[in-house]
């Protein structure tokens, strides 16, 4: 199951199927602080409140990206709680998050919980009534719609703030065109919506299905586009990108194997090339609660 692209790889030694690959992290993380929605994240700051300790929970937090971006924009003082149920990404994520600073150049104090986010009773307890934001950052297109509806239950007690970004939308493409382009592009979202780790995945469903539940409950929801676009000079990405979207094609739809694998070599064979760009579509959400009284 892949969130946007071939994260969740089975490697020769027989990794996991769920564990994510920490290169992969690092590979799309300057693609993913390029994309984010920044006109969420100034609606964000005005909302937090302003000399007050923050309490942030990431979830699915890797090895901290979504900190990495976010925190230097926030106010301080920030208390951030980073789970994962991987505790190598956990221990990446402390030592790459040490030295990142609040907006007004504070330290951050940053906890980690190993944590399986199938497990209600594992993750939800992270979220408290000190907690003003909870957050992700390429996860919610993994989860299921019944792992969405704790999350709602649990956010319909405390009341957060809720920044879920970097969903795919589904929509991906290269700047050449190929027969067999819409037949990867179904494939692959077919395979986002098929069995994974949380069950039957969200995939490019998710944001949307987040937004709708969430004003469901009150919550005053803004969505917004944060694309892709990966250029030449990001051929690794690019490459990455195309044999995720291959395999897990493959996997979809094993009597078109030929023409995967064939669709796969050409793309391979672009990638790098001048011009060559690839875009992939993906959406932020920003959830910030009911009206209450320090809401003008
Ligand atoms: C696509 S990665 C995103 C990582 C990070 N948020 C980022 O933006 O780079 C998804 C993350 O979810 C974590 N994850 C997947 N399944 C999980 C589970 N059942 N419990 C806890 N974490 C999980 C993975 O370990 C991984 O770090």
């Amino acid at each position: 199951m892949l969130a946007g692209a071939p994260e969740m790889q089975e490697s020769a030694a027989g990794q996991e199927k769920d564990r994510f690959d920490h290169n992969w992290l690092t590979l799309r993380e300057p693609a993913d602080h390029e994309a984010r929605a920044s006109a969420l994240n100034q609606r964000l700051v005005e909302w937090l409140p302003y000399n007050q300790p923050l309490g942030i929970v990431d979830l699915g937090c890797g090895q901290g990206s979504n900190l990495r971006y976010l925190a230097p924009l926030l106010p301080g003082p920030q208390q951030w709680t980073l789970v994962d149920h991987d505790e190598a990404l956990l221990a990446a994520a402390l030592q790459r998050c040490a030295g990142i600073r609040d907006s007004d150049g504070q330290t951050l104090q940053v906890d980690v919980r190993q944590a399986d986010l199938r497990q209600l009773a594992d993750w939800s307890s992270a979220i408290g009534a000190d907690t003003q934001l909870v957050t992700a950052s390429a996860l919610l297109d993994l989860v299921s719609a019944d792992w969405l509806s704790h999350l709602v239950a649990v956010l319909k007690s405390r009341r957060p703030a809720i920044h879920m970004v970097l969903s795919v939308d589904g929509q991906f493409g290269c700047s050449t065109l190929h027969a067999d382009d819409e037949l990867i592009r179904a494939a692959f979202n077919a395979h986002q919506r098929g069995p994974g780790p949380f069950g039957h995945g969200l995939g490019p469903d998710a944001a949307a299905e987040l937004a709708d539940r969430l004003q469901a409950i009150g919550y005053r929801v803004q969505s917004a586009a944060s694309p892709w676009h990966v250029p030449t000079e990001q051929a690794a990405l690019q490459r990455w990108l195309i044999q995720g979207w291959g395999d897990a094609a493959i996997e979809q739809c094993p009597d078109q194997a030929d023409r995967i694998k064939a669709w796969t070599s050409q793309r391979l064979a672009e990638a790098g090339s001048t011009g060559f760009l690839l875009t992939v579509g993906h959406t932020d959400v920003l959830a910030l609660p009911p009206m209450s009284d320090r809401d003008t």
